[in-house]
């Protein structure tokens, strides 16, 4: 093998990441969203592109700048994200490492006021899609490998595992977010990867290291004869 193909097992590659929260807009003040940095994602995206992949990040709302030699596409709500993805087919890999809003509501076309009885507003949710169950169907499409997250605060690898199943994608990262660990935020993370075969806990790492970790990993398994 020459050195070339070493320091760029992705090179020819194609991948999509998704990263950060989605914000789902309440009123033209307020949204609902889900804690995340974006910094995982990032980190992902960064390590594909250094292997030489094509990297498209779908990025929603974060204050982290756009990683170099990646084109990144800005969205807000899950439904733009979807679309964003979508856009983005086909590609070899796709990694779910937003953290999407379950939810959206009609958004109000003025702020909401209180109202002199106090008496609160009542949020009516509606479903978002489910970006990476849709990503992972069955279609000519779909990419070849696609792994999701799954941040957990109890019964990690039992919650994750079904969640792969649920979900129909590939591998699944999975970690404890309970406050205590400090993760959510941090720098570093600990990880449980799950595929088909089964589960491994990785050491505790910066989430860089974690990135590239996860990159030896997608390329030792789209051609395992140069693994
Ligand atoms: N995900 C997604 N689109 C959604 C919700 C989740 O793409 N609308 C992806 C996330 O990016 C992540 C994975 O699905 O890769 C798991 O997200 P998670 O919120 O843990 O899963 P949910 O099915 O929403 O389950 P929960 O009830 O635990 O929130
Ligand atoms: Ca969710």
């Amino acid at each position: 093998l020459c050195q070339l193909d070493e320091d760029k097992p992705l090179s020819g590659y194609t991948a999509l990441v998704t990263a950060g929260p989605t914000h789902e807009p309440v009123d033209p003040v307020r949204y609902l969203a889900n804690r995340s940095s974006g910094t995982q994602g990032y980190a992902i995206a960064t390590a594909l592109a250094q292997a030489g992949a094509t990297v498209t990040l779908v990025s929603g709302p974060t204050t982290l700048p756009d990683p170099p030699g990646v084109t990144t596409i800005r969205v807000e709500t899950a439904r733009d994200m979807l679309d964003a993805c979508q856009q983005a087919l086909p590609c070899d890999i796709a990694i779910c490492a937003a953290a999407v809003a379950d939810w959206h509501v009609a958004p109000s076309a003025q702020k909401i006021k209180k109202t002199a009885d106090s008496t609160p507003p009542v949020l009516h949710l509606v479903p978002n899609p489910d970006i990476l169950a849709t990503l992972s169907q069955p279609s000519p499409n779909r990419p070849r490998l696609v792994i999701g997250f799954a941040a957990e605060t109890e019964h990690v690898l039992a919650h994750a595992t079904a969640k792969r199943l649920r979900k129909g994608c590939d591998w699944m990262v999975a970690n404890d977010v309970s406050p205590a660990t400090g993760i959510m935020g941090g720098r570093e993370n600990e990880i449980i990867l799950i595929d088909n075969a089964g589960s491994a806990h990785w050491p505790r790492l910066d989430k860089l290291q974690v990135a590239h970790r996860l990159v030896a990993r997608i390329a030792a398994f789209l051609h395992p004869a140069q693994a």
